[in-house]
């Protein structure tokens, strides 16, 4: 039995299928919500960071224009989940720390956070515990990931931001569709439905297809693209990012049962194929659960300054 005790929902796919309707989710979407542009200080990161040879300080001086964001970042930065040996007090420290990929990674959670500041929905949806339950996913992604494929050591990062950034698409909803949204979770609540169920009887589409759509948009990498639109589904992905969307599903899964924050509405299912494809045994699942405990500390990183 799996942490809380929760179903397995019984699956034949093995995560070899194409993007299903991957235009139609589109239009219905682009239909529905409007999408937000890309934060501008990520498109200046972008910009600097596509030419070969600029340094830190370039990467630095963009981040530090925008006070909020760079506060953020650093308190990332200095998360144990960064696993950095000394703390850093300047943005050009964490740059030269970090490397370009992941600081641009942290500058786009960071704005993504800014962005979701001041919507609530009480006792539904409230943004420090969905906040809570998205890092609880991060950091679950990256202890299940470094278990079930040590091989992929060197993509431990991608797999925090896979797992940081999956419900990505409950922020859009919430800020551009927050009646829709607020049925859905009372639906989802009274009814107990999964979320996702919820919603596409109340908006049509999921919180992972504008996730998803909304990454995509912004050029996130395909592993993170995948991650957020298939989370619920993994059986939709292409095999090439299935890991991603596996170790996600499955990180949500375990932070729900634990009640590691709150990520709104029932509890997702969990799906065989993906169970099965990061194939933890049962000591692994314990070690990592145990792990988990031990190396998330919300208070630590409490989103508002
Ligand atoms: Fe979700
Ligand atoms: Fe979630």
């Amino acid at each position: 039995m799996l942490p809380g005790g929760q179903a397995i929902e019984g699956s034949v796919s093995t995560g070899k299928g194409p993007m299903r309707n991957e235009e139609l989710t589109e239009s219905i979407v682009e239909s529905i919500v409007t999408l937000p542009t890309i934060p501008s200080i990520v498109t200046a990161l972008n910009t600097v960071i596509a030419v070969p040879n600029s340094s830190a300080v370039d990467v630095a001086n963009i981040i530090s224009r925008d006070p909020s964001t760079a506060t953020k970042v650093l308190r990332l930065a200095n998360s144990a989940y960064y696993g950095l040996r000394s703390k850093v007090s300047t943005i050009n420290h964490a740059v030269t720390m970090l490397g370009f990929n992941i600081v641009r990674n942290l500058v786009l959670t960071a704005s993504i956070l800014n962005v979701s500041t001041g919507a609530n929905i009480a006792g539904l949806f409230e943004r420090e515990k969905f906040w809570h339950h998205s890092l609880g996913v991060g950091v679950t992604a990256r202890i299940v990931a470094r278990e079930a494929f040590p091989e992929m050591r060197r993509q431990s990062d991608e797999f925090f931001i896979c797992g940081l950034l999956h419900d990505l698409g409950k922020i859009i909803l919430l800020q551009h569709l927050q009646p829709k949204f607020e049925e859905a979770l009372l639906l989802s609540r009274d009814q107990a439905l999964p979320l996702y169920e919820a919603e596409k009887i109340s908006i049509g589409c999921t919180h992972a297809d504008v996730g998803g759509l909304l990454a995509k948009r912004w050029n996130l990498s395909k592993e993170i693209i995948a991650a957020v639109a298939y989370h619920h589904d993994p059986a939709e992905a292409w095999q090439e990012q299935y890991r991603y969307v596996a170790v996600t599903h499955l990180s949500d899964f375990i932070a729900r049962a634990k009640e590691i924050g709150v990520g709104g509405g029932a509890n997702p299912r969990l799906a065989r194929e993906a169970w099965d494809a990061v194939g933890l045994s049962k000591q692994k699942i314990s070690a990592i659960l145990t792990e988990i405990d031990n190396s998330l500390n919300l208070q630590e990183l409490q989103m508002t300054p």
